[in-house]
């Protein structure tokens, strides 16, 4: 069974003049244990994939499954509930509460599952080690830099083992040695604990970690095995794919 399935979703965003076609008739499926890193230009639509996958967002149709299930029969409290106990989700903004150290944002679905402050503080305390942020644990975010926001980020979104992990450009603040601890530590949540993970990146490493490689362009998504005989085009599509999105940043 996959841990996460996407059946023929679509998402379009209505623009002033003109209709988005953000994701367009995407499926896919990740497994237990699976790291999928996925590519694509910017405005490809690898956000609001992950909105999708998350059911932050609601699909204009097709189905987002979680162990079989599709997620739009949960009713809203289940919706909250399945979002806080099953899914780690890195967004692409950390988006940390301002004043409240390091280590209580990232217990905070410890806390909001009524885990006592000081075994949350502890978990929380553990996985900012792990995010290479053991010293940082009272450091509030406004005392933090750009990249330790986004690895207390990490750390929030794994505090919980959750069994799906969707990371946004978890590496983008990051070096490339800070960068590879994190995806070897994503990797690590997946082969050890069976967690599913689908990662939007445009880091060339994740490639390397990654089980498989998709490409989204256009809201459309294109595949090949990382671990095949065609590996060293899915290296090169990755490339490709993070050369096109440099190429698009520029003035
Ligand atoms: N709420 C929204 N309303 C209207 N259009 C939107 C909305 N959110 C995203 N879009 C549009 O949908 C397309 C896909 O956006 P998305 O954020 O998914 O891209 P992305 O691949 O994550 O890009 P990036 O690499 O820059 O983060 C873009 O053209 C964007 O302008
Ligand atoms: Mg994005």
């Amino acid at each position: 069974m996959s841990r996460l399935e996407l059946r023929k979703v679509v998402k379009h965003y209505r623009g002033s003049d003109e209709m988005v076609r953000a994701v367009d008739d995407v499926s896919l499926r990740v497994a237990p244990g699976e790291l999928v890193a996925l590519y694509g230009p910017s405005g490809a639509g690898k956000s609001t994939l992950l909105l999708l996958a998350a059911a932050i967002e609601r699909p204009d149709a097709g189905d987002v499954r979680f162990d079989g299930r599709s997620l739009a029969a949960l009713s809203p409290g289940e919706l909250a509930l399945h979002q806080r106990r099953n899914v780690g989700f890195v967004t692409q903004d950390p988006h940390l509460l301002p004043g409240v150290p390091a280590v209580e944002n990232a217990a905070l679905k410890l806390l909001a599952d009524r885990v006592s402050l000081r075994e949350a503080r502890r978990h929380a305390g553990v996985w900012l080690d792990r995010v290479g942020l053991g010293h940082r644990l009272g450091h509030e975010p406004a005392r933090l830099s750009g990249g330790e926001r986004q690895r207390v980020a990490i750390a929030r979104a794994l505090v919980n083992e959750p069994a799906l992990v969707l990371a946004d450009e978890p590496t983008g603040n990051l070096d490339s040695r800070a960068g590879g601890e994190v995806l070897a530590l994503l990797a690590s949540v997946c082969r050890e604990r069976g967690a599913g993970a689908l990662l939007v990146t445009h880091d060339p490493q994740a490639a390397d970690v990654a089980d498989r490689v998709l490409v989204l362009r256009d809201g459309r998504v294109g595949a090949r095995d990382a671990g095949s005989a065609d590996a060293p085009s899915a290296a090169a599509d990755a490339q490709a794919a993070a050369a096109a999105t440099a190429r698009s940043a520029l003035p």
